[in-house]
């Protein structure tokens, strides 16, 4: 073999292929030595062929196979035949490669776990070695269909008239938000440049500089505690539109979604996607990210727990939350009565002090709490919960209207899993808008934005910012695929006026607000259009295409739980003089 061109593919080689000469190159996965057979199965990023040896197979060539060993590097020149025992589970698994050249253009030394999907590795070792872990199927899989989402965002917000558009790495640290990661400056010393969270800011300045359509695939920086759908450093599909308001950014993106699901998983999303308001998202769902694949919604029984005879209930209302329960058809018998104490645990662990139960078996009934009601009462809680013989009734009853939901919100998704309501390859998005503006910090002592400072009050709640800012709501809105927080964006605030109201409604004096957002503030005295746009995080976007169950499986070199790299060993510590130039001095970690 003169190249180690390999023969162009579309597909896997099938059984029509037999009798075609062909070049593969790659590695060497399982291999089977039976004397004067050798079958060694080739892996290479489209998939695994085999190739065989036997008697008619050249005295170099079979001993060339007689010394691969897993993982060579292989380059072998053959004729594609029928296979005598096919292999069903490959898409190859009906052709062989009958080999007449083999080069072995690198050796391997033993690697330190077997390269397959499904063996039983464990995670740092994976990872120390990701390069290895890289050349599992799925693993390539994953990274080649975070490529086809990216090129196809490019391609779709091309289309629409959307221009990519840069934004600085470098940038000023700014309040609000995540902690950032900051980065110190030599030329300043003692002054440091924060990593983007996202390009928020200057994607609204890029609307005030008149691209009014404006994408970007870009890194985006959080200091925040890592989950299964967090990393410190993450991708977004970020995108603004000028002379647009929600109901317009959600038609584009409806439009990349549609497109997405298609032309990735071969999936129709019906048009329009489903919308609900944040409110009754939290009443029906308890959660603002609700997994619609499943009913289990919450019921809300405050009125017959007011006056109630059990305190627990009745408390709960007096001091102004909540009383709700979610009924599970067949829970009396899928969930026995000994887990309904792990499920106690379980809503604790979000706040509840307790759970309450009723379970219907076809040998009668019991429950928790009936006997502190009247007949009456549980009639009409029963009927409310719409129970039948074989259900669960779990309720919860909080001071803390947000406490009953997030345990219910939990215990629904907790209770779908153990019943197995959740099918694989089901799709369920969701538009959840008109968003709180305001959440009160119990740890800031003041009201912080849920969104960021920069997203508009919905019309008519603009004298809420500095009014009532509990109830104040913002033309904001998230896609929600599955319970996951896929994106989020908003309609902004677009003049000076209402910008500088906002940074006052977060408790920044005028100094504060001109000192860190000035460039803003000037902008939109300039004619900013009115403007608004979305981020999606491409991770979990990729994420949830491909059945992962964290976002590290979609991110070809992630960061752990401590926000480490184990390849490199990131972050390390640098030299003296490094420091010294930067003007920093470090304290021995406590
Ligand atoms: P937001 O903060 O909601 O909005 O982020 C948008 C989307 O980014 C993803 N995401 C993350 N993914 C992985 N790891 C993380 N640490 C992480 N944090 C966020 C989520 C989320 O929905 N500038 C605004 C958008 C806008 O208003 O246009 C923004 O960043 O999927
Ligand atoms: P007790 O009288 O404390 O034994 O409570 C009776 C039942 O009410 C038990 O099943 C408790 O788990 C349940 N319970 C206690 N607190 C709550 C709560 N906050 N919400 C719902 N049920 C509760």
């Amino acid at each position: 073999m003169n190249s180690y061109a390999r023969t162009d593919w579309c597909g896997a080689p099938r059984i029509s292929d037999a009798g075609r000469e062909t070049t593969v190159c790659g590695w060497v996965g399982r291999r089977r030595d039976l004397g004067r057979l050798i079958f060694i199965d080739l892996r290479d990023r489209s998939g695994v062929l085999q190739l065989a040896f036997d008697d008619s197979t050249a005295e170099d060539v079979f001993a060339a196979a007689s010394a691969a060993r897993a993982e060579y590097v292989l380059a072998a020149r053959g004729v594609l035949r029928e296979r005598s025992a096919k292999n069903p589970e490959l898409p190859t698994g009906d052709v062989e490669l009958e080999v007449r050249e083999l080069r072995i253009l690198a050796v391997s030394e033993t690697p330190p776990f077997e390269i397959a999907d499904g063996a039983d590795v464990n995670d740092a070792l994976r990872l120390k070695y990701r390069y290895l872990d890289l050349r599992r199927p799925s693993m390539q899989r994953a990274v080649e269909l975070r490529h086809r989402v990216t090129k196809l965002a490019r391609d779709y917000f091309d289309e629409q008239g959307f221009l990519e558009i840069e934004t600085p790495m470098l940038t000023k640290s700014t309040p609000e938000g995540a902690r950032d990661y900051l980065v110190p400056s030599r030329a300043h010393p003692g002054r440091f440049y924060a990593l983007p969270q996202s390009p928020q800011q200057y994607k609204q300045l890029l609307m005030v500089a008149g691209f009014d359509r404006y994408f970007q695939i870009t890194r985006c920086f959080r200091d925040e505690d890592l989950r299964a759908d967090r990393q410190p450093e993450f991708t977004q599909i970020d995108i603004e539109m000028s002379f647009a308001g929600v109901d317009d950014v959600i038609a584009v993106n409806e439009g990349f979604l549609k497109r997405v699901f298609a032309e990735t998983l071969g999936v129709e999303i019906e048009l329009p996607i489903m919308r609900l308001k944040y409110r009754e998202a939290m009443e029906r769902f308890g959660s603002d990210k609700p997994d619609t694949r499943f009913g289990l919604e919450l019921v809300d029984i405050g009125d017959i727990a007011r006056g109630c005879g059990f305190k627990v209930f009745s408390e709960a209302m007096a001091a102004g939350g909540g009383v709700r329960l979610i009924n599970v058809p067949g829970g009396a018998s899928a969930i026995p009565r000994k887990q309904i104490d792990a499920l106690t645990d379980f809503v604790k662990a979000y706040g509840a002090k307790g759970l309450a139960w009723t379970r219907l078996t076809p040998d009668g009934a019991s429950s928790s709490y009936s006997k502190f009601l009247t007949d009456d009462e549980n009639a009409a809680v029963s009927a409310r919960a719409g129970a039948r013989t074989g259900d669960l009734t779990l309720i919860v009853a909080d001071a803390s209207e947000s406490v009953v939901f997030a345990a219910l919100g939990a215990l629904r998704r907790e209770c779908a899993g153990r019943l197995g309501l959740i099918k694989a390859g089901e799709y369920k998005l969701l538009w959840v808008t008109e968003f709180p503006m305001f959440e009160y910090s119990e740890d800031e002592g003041r009201y912080v934005a849920v969104h960021h400072p920069f997203t508009a009050p919905l019309d008519g709640d603009e004298d809420k910012l500095l009014g009532d800012k509990g109830g104040c709501r913002a033309k904001a809105y998230d896609i929600i695929l599955n319970g996951t927080e896929l994106g989020g964006g908003s309609i902004r605030i677009s003049t000076p006026q209402m910008q500088e109201r906002m940074f006052k409604a977060l408790g920044f004096t005028e100094e504060d607000a001109r000192e860190r957002f000035g460039h803003l503030i000037t902008a939109f005295r300039y004619g900013a259009p009115p403007h608004g746009g979305l981020a999606y995080g491409l991770d979990r976007l990729v994420m949830l295409l491909c059945g992962a169950d964290s976002i590290r499986d979609v991110i070809a070199f992630p960061k752990v739980q401590n926000a480490s790299e184990l390849m490199t060993g990131a972050p390390g510590e640098v030299a003296r003089e490094q420091l010294d130039e930067l003007a920093i001095k470090t304290v021995a970690p406590a």
